[in-house]
């Protein structure tokens, strides 16, 4: 997949600002909204001092949702639940190269469970980290905040990484599409798809909203007017 200027930009609420008390009416109402993927945040309270949730809640969402379920794991060591997230119904799962310094026994295992395997990189770590890995990639997800918490400020310093993941892409033919989360709303989203993101993971810009539903026609309509000539 290429960025191409125009191309509709892909919102991915994030279910961790969601209210966890009712949290099927959450994504049934972000679904009604045209979202058109999850986004599962997975802290283990090691990797991240936060501690969120498990296979057991993947399941149960995938049963009330038909949307991609794309699986975010903040694990210092995913590997030994890889087989857990997707047989749970994760479409996709995301593991950190921060997490394993080579991340192709965890990206090929994905695969061959069946899934889309993804990369993340924190803020901090450079672009070059991951780029051995790029050929085993589906979706590769730049962080714009330091994982473990909803509602941050979105770090733009990360912006021309999203730049060189679209350029490496083109340059080499890769196949990932290319994720951004973490501090995205009505105001970065427009400087994410500008740089080449294509998938946008919002969470408290969309579950804090007065109107959640309305929120996720919002931002892709921001990100939208950002690629028009
Ligand atoms: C942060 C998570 C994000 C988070 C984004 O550790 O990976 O997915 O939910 O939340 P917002 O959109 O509020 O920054
Ligand atoms: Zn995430």
């Amino acid at each position: 997949m290429t960025s191409i200027p125009g191309k509709r930009p892909r919102i991915a609420p994030s279910v961790l600002s969601a209210d966890f008390s009712r949290l099927g009416d959450e994504v049934r109402r972000v679904e009604e909204g045209g979202a058109d993927l999850l986004h599962l945040d997975v802290m283990d309270g090691h990797f991240v001092p936060n501690l969120t949730f498990g296979p057991m809640v993947v399941e149960a969402l995938n049963r009330i949702t038909d949307l991609h379920l794309s699986t975010h794991l903040m694990m210092s060591d995913p590997l030994p639940m890889l087989e857990a997230f997707v047989r749970a119904g994760s479409d996709a799962v995301i593991v950190h190269i921060e997490s394993y310094p080579d991340p192709r026994p965890a990206l090929g295992r994905i695969r061959e469970l069946g899934a889309a395997a993804g990369l993340t990189l924190n803020p901090g770590t450079p672009f070059e980290a991951v780029e051995p890995y790029l050929d085993h990639v589906d979706q590769l997800l730049i962080m714009s905040v330091n994982p473990g918490w909803g509602g941050q400020g979105f770090m733009p310093e990360v912006l021309p990484k999203v730049t060189r993941a679209a350029e490496a892409r083109r340059d080499k033919g890769y196949g990932y599409e290319i994720h951004i989360d973490g501090g995205i709303d009505l105001g970065t989203a427009p400087r994410a798809v500008q740089a080449g993101a294509e998938v946008l993971v919002a969470g408290s810009a969309v579950f804090k909203a007065p109107d959640p539903r309305a929120r996720v026609g919002e931002l892709r309509r921001a990100a939208e007017a950002a690629l028009r000539p």
